[in-house]
């Protein structure tokens, strides 16, 4: 006989259980906030006997013992990567240096795998240690100029803006005035390179594969010995996040 929908969720939290130990998954203030709710729950399990969750999530795929940006593309990161591979691909037809095929490689990093909002300033201050300054900068910055038409390259404001946030969004101060910083800057034309290579609808029926840049990653990201996040740079921490998310402290 086919199982309810109660017995179903029920055999899955009993699965789930299992695979905890019994232990207690705590979330960050960041993803209660996300879904409306500005608290922590029983976010110290006080009063239930049980553990908390810390350590390797068995929920998620096993990380190497020295992960690698790519072990995080493929361990870690959204189906949403398809985007980043696509704008790659699109730079390198387009014959950006190989640099700056890794910054559109890297571009939205932090939506793809790690947090939306600001996406531009957590990407690149997720990269920044292990990569040519100008391709973090140029991520940083991407965050800004993508809202701004030039049409000296052929970047009109995008369609998908106008459905997305509405025909009168205007972007905040702290955007605009990044985006004059940036119009100023030597490295505007490489932003301005992200944005015009950003693909902003998917191709479907184009399935681009990490493997493509595999060489390009190896010449351009300083990837740490000891592994991401096992690394002593200011961003070590927000690898070992991604890693292990429900850390409770
Ligand atoms: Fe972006
Ligand atoms: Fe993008």
């Amino acid at each position: 006989m086919a199982k309810t929908a109660t017995e179903i969720a029920d055999d899955l939290e009993i699965q789930q259980m299992r695979e905890l130990g019994d232990r207690m998954v705590t979330k960050s203030l960041l993803y209660n906030l996300a879904n409306g709710d500005q608290s922590l729950g029983n976010g110290f399990g006080v009063g239930t006997g049980r553990q908390l969750l810390h350590g390797e999530d068995p929920r998620l795929p096993a990380m190497p013992e020295k992960p690698t940006l790519i072990d995080f593309f493929k361990l870690r990161f959204s189906s949403m990567q398809q985007h980043l591979l696509q704008s790659a691909r699109l730079a390198q037809k387009n014959g950006l240096p190989e640099k700056m095929v890794l910054a559109c490689l890297l571009h939205d990093i932090a939506v793809t795998g790690f947090i939306r909002s600001d996406h531009g300033y957590w990407g690149a201050q997720l990269i920044e240690p292990y990569v040519d300054e100008e391709v973090s900068w140029s991520i940083r910055m991407h965050q800004s100029l993508r809202f701004f038409a030039d049409e000296s390259v052929g970047y009109a404001y995008p369609d998908n803006y106008v459905r997305m946030f509405g025909a009168d969004y205007v972007p905040e101060p702290y955007i605009v005035a990044d985006y004059e910083r940036a119009r100023k800057h030597k490295w505007y034309m490489s932003a301005r390179m992200i944005c015009v290579n950003d693909l902003y609808s998917f191709e479907d029926n184009v399935a681009v594969e990490l493997v493509e840049f595999e060489d390009v990653i190896g010449r351009h990201f300083k990837q740490p010995p000891e592994g991401l996040g096992n690394d002593n740079s200011p961003a070590a921490h927000m690898w070992r996040t991604l890693r292990r998310p429900c850390n409770p402290l």
